[in-house]
C-alpha cells in the first residue's frame, strides 16, 4: 500500500527517488522548476525540443545536486488550461513508470492554487489509477514488474490547508482501492466472475466495510417475482442472484436508490452475438461491479446519506432452457415484456431490480449498464449517456461527472419513440426499431421506475476500452464510481461542489 503525506518542503530539499514538476505550454517552469537553483531544468527540456505540451515529460538525473535522485519535468499544456483533470492525466501517463520508485514527491497539485483539495485529490488518483494492472492470470512477470511505490510527497505550498489536503488524500485513496476493485471485477473472466462470484464479492465487501447486506438466490428471485433475472439467466448453468446492499449514514432522510447491469457474460442468448462482437462481453457487469465499489467507498467516508443498492446478475447463455424470441416475462410488479431479441437482455434484468427500489421509495434512482452499441455510436468510447426523466437529477449526476472527470452527455428521453417497444401480446416489447437503439432501451427501464426521479447511465463506450488511457490500461476502467462517488457526498453536502 502507498502512504500519501502532505508537505510544504521545497522540491530541492525533499527526499524521493524522483520529483514531478509540471512545465506549462511554451515552454514555462510550473511550481518548483526554479526551486531546483544549480540546474537549469527548464533549459534541459527546451533542449529536448520540448514544449510543455500535454504528455511531453522529461526525466533529468540529479547527480546529488538536490535530495531527490531525479526529477521528471512533466509537460500540462496551456497554463490557462489547466484543470484537475489535466492533473490526473498527465501524472496518470507516467504512473507505472513512476510506480517502479519507492518515493515520489510533486507540486502538481500548485498549479491550481485555488481548487487546492480536487487538485490534491486528482493527482494522488491519477497516480493510483495509472499505475493499476490485471496480472493475476500471468505466471510469469514479463515486464509487469510488482508496484514498488511506498511513498508519495504532495509537496503544498505555504498558504495551502494541510489538514484539507490530507482529506482530499484520504479520499483519493478509497476512491483508487474502489476503482481497482471494480477493474478487477470486470477483468475477471466469466469462467470465474459468475453471478454467484459476484455476490460472494459482494458479501465479502460488505462484511468488511460494514453494510448491510442480502442476497437473493433462485427461491428468492422466484418468490419475488424477478421474471426478468430469473429470464435470462435460464441458459446458463451459473444460477442468477440479485445483490441487495444498504448504506445508513444518518438522517430521516430518503435513501439514494442505485442499481447496476450484472450480466456477468453476455453471448447474445439464442439472438447469439458473433465471435468479434462477444470477445469483451466480460465486460457486461461493469454497471455491477461499478455500483458494488460506489457502496464500498460511501461505507467507508460515510457522508450523512442513505443509499440502497439492487443489482441484478444473470449469465445470458444459448441453452436448452433459453428463452426464445416471442417468450414473454413478467417482470417484478407484474408489468410484462415480449422478449424479441436475447441479445436485449440488460433491459430485462435491470427492469425487476429498478421495479424493486421503486418500491423502497427512495429519493432518486440512478442506474449504469453497458446496455447499446447505439449509445457507442452516438457518444464513443469515453462519453457517458444520460437519460432520465428529472432534469434536476440528470444535470447533477453529469456535474458529477465533470468534477470527477468522467464525462457524459445527455441524450433525450424522447416520449414519442415509446411506440417504437409497443408490443402487440404483452406490455413492452424488448428492443425498438433500427435507430435510436440507446434511447428505446432507456425508454423501457423508464417503464419499471414510475414517477420516482430517475437517471440512466449507458456505459457501453467508456467501461471497457481495447486502447490505453491516460490513467487506465487496456481493459475496464472502473466508469463511472468516482462520479457515483462525487454525486453522492455532494448529495451529503461534503463534496466539492458543496466546497466551492
Ligand atoms: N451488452 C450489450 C451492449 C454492449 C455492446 C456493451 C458493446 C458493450 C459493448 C447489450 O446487451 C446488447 O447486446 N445490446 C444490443 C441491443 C439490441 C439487440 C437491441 C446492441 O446494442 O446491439
Ligand atoms: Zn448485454
Ligand atoms: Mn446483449
Amino acid at each position: 500500500m502507498t502512504r500519501f503525506t502532505y508537505s510544504s518542503a521545497s522540491p530541492a530539499e525533499v527526499e524521493a527517488d524522483v520529483v514531478v514538476l509540471p512545465v506549462f505550454e511554451g515552454p514555462e517552469a510550473g511550481p518548483g522548476v526554479k526551486d531546483v537553483k544549480d540546474i537549469d531544468l527548464l533549459q534541459a527540456y527546451k533542449d529536448a525540443k520540448l514544449a510543455g505540451k500535454r504528455g511531453e515529460s522529461l526525466r533529468v538525473p540529479m547527480f546529488g545536486e538536490i535530495e531527490a535522485g531525479g526529477v521528471l519535468l512533466l509537460g500540462l499544456g496551456k497554463k490557462g488550461e489547466v484543470t484537475a483533470d489535466t492533473l490526473r492525466r498527465a501524472i496518470g501517463r507516467v504512473a507505472s513508470s513512476l510506480a517502479k520508485q519507492e518515493t515520489v514527491a510533486t507540486t502538481l497539485p500548485q498549479t491550481l492554487p485555488r481548487a487546492g483539495e480536487d487538485a490534491v485529490q486528482a493527482t494522488a488518483e491519477g497516480l493510483l489509477l495509472g499505475s493499476y494492472r490485471f496480472d493475476r492470470y500471468k505466471t510469469s512477470p514479463n515486464g509487469t514488474e510488482p508496484v514498488a511505490l511506498k511513498e508519495v510527497t504532495i509537496l503544498g505550498s505555504g498558504r495551502s490547508d494541510s489538514r484539507s489536503a490530507t482529506k482530499a488524500l484520504d479520499r483519493a485513496q478509497v476512491i483508487s482501492e474502489s476503482v481497482t476493485w471494480a477493474r478487477d471485477l470486470v477483468n475477471t473472466p466469466a469462467l470465474e466472475a459468475t453471478p454467484d462470484y459476484l455476490a460472494k464479492e459482494a458479501q465479502r465487501m460488505a462484511k468488511d466495510v460494514g453494510l448491510r447486506v442480502k442476497i437473493w438466490r433462485k427461491n428468492d428471485l422466484e418468490r419475488g417475482g424477478m421474471g426478468g433475472i430469473l429470464g435470462v439467466g435460464r441458459g446458463s448453468a451459473n444460477e442468477p442472484r440479485m445483490i441487495e446492499l444498504e448504506y445508513t449514514g444518518g438522517g430521516r432522510g430518503r435513501p439514494i436508490g442505485i442499481s447496476g447491469k450484472g450480466i456477468t457474460f453476455d453471448s447474445g442468448g439464442l439472438s447469439i452475438k458473433d465471435a468479434k462482437n462477444m470477445e469483451t462481453m466480460k465486460c457486461d457487469m461493469a454497471g455491477a461491479a461499478a455500483m458494488l465499489a460506489t457502496m464500498r467507498t460511501i461505507a467507508i467516508l460515510k457522508p450523512r446519506v442513505n443509499v440502497i443498492a439492487a443489482i441484478p446478475s444473470s449469465e445470458n447463455m444459448p441453452g436448452g432452457s433459453s428463452i426464445r424470441p416471442g417468450d414473454i416475462l413478467k417482470h417484478r410488479g407484474g408489468k410484462t415484456s415480449e422478449v424479441l431479441n436475447t441479445d436485449a437482455e440488460g433491459r430485462l434484468v435491470l427492469a425487476d431490480a429498478l421495479a424493486y427500489l421503486a418500491e423502497q421509495k427512495p429519493r432518486v434512482i440512478i442506474d449504469a449498464a453497458t446496455l447499446t452499441g447505439a449509445c457507442m455510436v452516438a457518444l464513443g468510447e469515453q462519453i457517458t449517456g444520460v437519460m432520465g426523466n428529472d432534469d434536476t437529477l440528470i444535470r447533477d449526476i453529469i456535474a458529477a461527472g465533470e468534477r470527477a472527470g468522467e464525462p457524459m452527455w445527455e441524450l433525450p428521453l424522447f416520449r414519442e419513440y415509446k411506440a417504437q417497444i409497443e408490443s402487440n401480446v404483452a406490455d413492452v416489447k424488448n428492443i425498438g426499431d433500427r435507430w435510436g437503439g440507446a434511447i428505446t432501451a432507456a425508454l423501457f427501464l423508464a417503464e419499471f421506475v414510475g414517477d420516482t426521479p430517475w437517471v440512466h447511465l449507458d456505459i457501453a463506450g467508456p467501461a471497457f476500452s481495447d486502447r490505453a488511457g491516460d490513467y487506465a490500461p487496456r481493459g475496464a476502467t472502473g466508469v463511472p464510481v468516482r462520479t457515483m462517488v462525487e454525486y453522492i457526498l455532494s448529495q451529503a453536502g461534503s463534496s466539492s461542489a458543496k466546497r466551492r
